[in-house]
């Protein structure tokens, strides 16, 4: 039995936070929660957006399913998940992309999984103005942070049959800073040779996401580019929606829904929970507990087929309950 935190946001947070460890109940998945209530509602009540017992509980667990949280404009803050990547050195992000039978795109043989650096590039955020005609931004790579990623989406592929990993960079202009990260791309592939490894320049990959999606299999980036291109992947399964996530470092785990609290349709009983519960199975898969999450993937796979308990945002008339309840009864 693993104790996990979970922040159930706002929005929609709580909705699908609270679908989500019903499924997980009757999954039977051993653990055990901790909720915190996160967001712009806690900010009202306590001045904290989190309050200093869910980082706690969070240092203690160390997994986190995180629900999505509005982040409030206008009152200098930070976003919450740059301060939490930031705080728990979370350096990998890890972004599946899935065809789904439930969402028909041009594209129904995409499985994707792109690993993003998450912590250093050119989203160090560092600027400076030369002349009011002139401004330079800083791009870093370091060996520490290119090592620990490459070798993340390695051992990702080891231990989930994946064939390949593909190194995406743009060695050719930029020689030094991602010419030493496809460098140590390519020493690091020598210790895995059970896996296929390639490398491809930003652009060209771009074309052949578009082209050729079902040659893709693990992509592994630095942090400008994984940005880009997972987004990229995600249009290519019909959008964020049915997109989950993970952040990881060598301490902590992060999972999470992309899509964020959807005001629009919070308190509606519309949402749909299947990006945060894909991120619920991606942390029982990250404790060891594959079996019951591929229970729960077959499960949803099977409701999203049949298409009878659909929610509003993929053309059907489901609550959150019903379509919860229809998952649970596959169990
Ligand atoms: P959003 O993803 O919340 O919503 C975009 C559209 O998708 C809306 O029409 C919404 O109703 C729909 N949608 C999103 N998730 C859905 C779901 N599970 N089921 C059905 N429909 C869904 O993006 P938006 O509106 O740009 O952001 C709203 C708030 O969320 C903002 O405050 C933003 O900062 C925050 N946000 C938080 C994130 C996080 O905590 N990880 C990530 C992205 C945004
Ligand atoms: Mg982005």
């Amino acid at each position: 039995m693993k104790t996990i935190t979970v922040f159930k946001g706002d929005g929609i947070g709580p909705e699908i936070t609270d679908a989500v460890i019903e499924i997980l109940k009757a999954a039977k998945a051993p653990l055990s929660y901790e909720f915190f209530n996160v967001g712009a509602a806690e900010y009202e009540r306590n001045g904290a957006l989190i309050p200093d017992e869910a980082f706690q509980s969070f240092e203690k667990t160390r997994l986190l399913l995180k629900s999505p949280i509005t982040t409030p404009i206008g009152k200098g803050f930070r976003s919450l998940n740059v301060t939490l990547r930031k705080k728990y050195d979370l350096y990998a992000n890890i972004r599946p992309a899935k065809s789904n039978a439930a969402v028909p795109t041009p594209f129904p043989n995409v499985d994707i999984v792109t690993f993003r650096e998450n912590t250093e590039g050119l989203y160090v955020g560092v600027e400076y103005k030369i002349n009011e005609d002139t401004v330079h931004a800083i791009k870093i790579i370091t060996r520490k942070a290119s090592e620990r990623i490459i070798r993340a989406a390695f051992e990702y592929a080891v231990s989930h049959n994946r064939k390949k990993v593909t190194c995406v960079h743009k060695a050719n202009i930029l020689k030094m800073t991602d010419g030493m990260f496809l460098d140590i791309f390519k020493a690091i592939a020598k210790e895995y040779p059970q896996i296929e490894s390639d490398d491809k320049i930003v652009d060209n990959t771009c074309m052949q996401l578009v082209m050729h999606p079902e040659t893709m299999d693990v992509i592994v980036t630095p942090n400008l580019y994984g940005d880009i291109l997972s987004d990229l992947t995600s249009g290519l399964i019909g959008g964020l929606g049915l997109m989950p996530s993970m952040n990881i470092g060598d301490d902590y785990a992060m999972f999470e829904a992309v899509h964020g609290s959807a005001p629009d349709i919070a308190g509606k009983h519309i949402a749909n929970p299947t990006a945060l519960l894909w991120s619920a199975c991606m942390l029982l898969e990250y404790i060891g507990e594959t079996k019951i999450a591929a229970n729960i993937r077959k499960a949803v796979d099977n409701v999203l087929a049949e298409k009878q308990h659909l929610t509003p945002d993929l053309g059907g008339k489901a609550t959150t309950e019903e379509y919860r309840d229809a998952v649970i009864a596959k169990l």
